[in-house]
């Protein structure tokens, strides 16, 4: 009998039909989120979950399924999966790292161009037939090129945005992370404390993954440290940033603006960010690239597949399972 796979979504077929060849594969077809009882139930007598970043696999759902060997996650953040829980089980978790670096960080510079730059507030302008003739105080911006850029987790993620900032729009890079060495990045960056970060950036990009350490790192406390004229970029989690402080530091206008991705308690987000002129958001989409979103069904599939033929899945994260 071939071991029984649960996919909580569609995704690209390219990696259903990799599973489809070895495995009993049972795709979830509804859209949205997966609540926790069709997680349970779908889960049920099934070897291999494959899940989505907005799936909650805590310890409960954990618990509810006895044959359960692997959660392949369809992303490169993990914080949607109870670790401790399927370690102690001895169940494999994996991620598809190095699949959406690239991708990701030419979504932080949409969306630093489209709020510096007011792409999308214009874009209304024009739509609801207001223009009436250039005008020289139209819609000012701000500048992009040799702008100061912070960058807040220096990962592979924030390697890419910095790359394309230094390059790309001979930006000054600066970042904020404890355990990446200037030496490494192999162009000029420097590395600095938070609050000197925010203190001096004009564009901050926020690429830490959500941990204990990393929730509300940007509170009240350090958007007041932020200069009047500069902006906040999450690609991340939502829960990196308190919302409601953001809310009323941009009502108030105590920075110029904030581009948003990912929410604190998505799909959800906090009334009244939707009334703003100065925040942009965007549905979680940093990654959706039809190339980005088909290679990572290809190693959601690969690890589950590496895992069966006796290998040590290449986006293995609770590495203590191997213990
Ligand atoms: C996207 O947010 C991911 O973690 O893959
Ligand atoms: C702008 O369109 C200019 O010509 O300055």
């Amino acid at each position: 009998m071939k071991p029984k796979v649960f996919v909580t979504h569609i995704i690209p077929e390219k990696g259903i039909k990799m599973l489809k060849s070895k495995f009993d594969v049972e795709v979830n077809k509804a859209e949205g989120i997966v609540d926790k009882k069709k997680l349970i139930s779908g889960l049920k007598d099934k070897e291999v979950l494959l899940s989505l970043l907005s799936d909650t696999v805590d310890k409960e759902v954990i618990d509810s399924a006895p044959s359960l060997k692997i959660i392949s996650n369809y992303a490169v953040g993990f914080n949607n999966i109870d670790l401790a829980a399927a370690t102690s089980r001895g169940i494999y978790v994996t991620n598809t790292p190095r699949t959406l670096d690239e991708t990701t960080a030419d979504f932080v510079f949409a969306l630093i161009l489209s709020i510096a730059r007011r792409i999308v507030e214009s874009d209304k302008f024009m739509r609801s037939g207001k223009f009436k003739g250039w005008g020289p105080m139209d819609f000012l911006g701000f500048d992009v090129f040799e702008a100061k850029l912070g960058i807040i987790g220096m990962g592979s993620i924030g390697k890419e945005v910095a790359r394309r900032g230094y390059y790309g729009f001979s930006m000054e890079v600066l970042y904020h992370d404890r355990s990446v060495d200037p030496s490494a990045i192999g162009f000029k960056t420097t590395r600095m404390d938070l609050p000197d970060l925010l203190k001096q950036a004009d564009f901050i990009s926020i690429n830490v993954p959500l941990t204990k350490g990393t929730y509300h790192l940007i509170g009240e406390k350090e958007l007041k440290m932020m200069k009047k004229t500069a902006y906040l970029i999450n690609t991340s989690r939502g829960p990196v940033i308190d919302e409601n402080a953001l809310y009323k530091c941009l009502s108030e206008k105590r920075i110029a603006g904030a581009a948003l991705d990912v929410y604190e308690n998505e799909p959800s987000f906090v009334k009244g960010l939707e009334k703003l002129d100065n925040i942009i958001m965007t549905p979680h989409i940093a990654s959706a690239s039809m190339q980005t979103r088909e290679l990572m069904s290809v190693k959601a599939a690969q690890n589950i597949i590496d895992y069966y033929e006796g290998k040590i899945p290449e986006g293995l994260v609770n590495k203590d399972v191997l213990k």
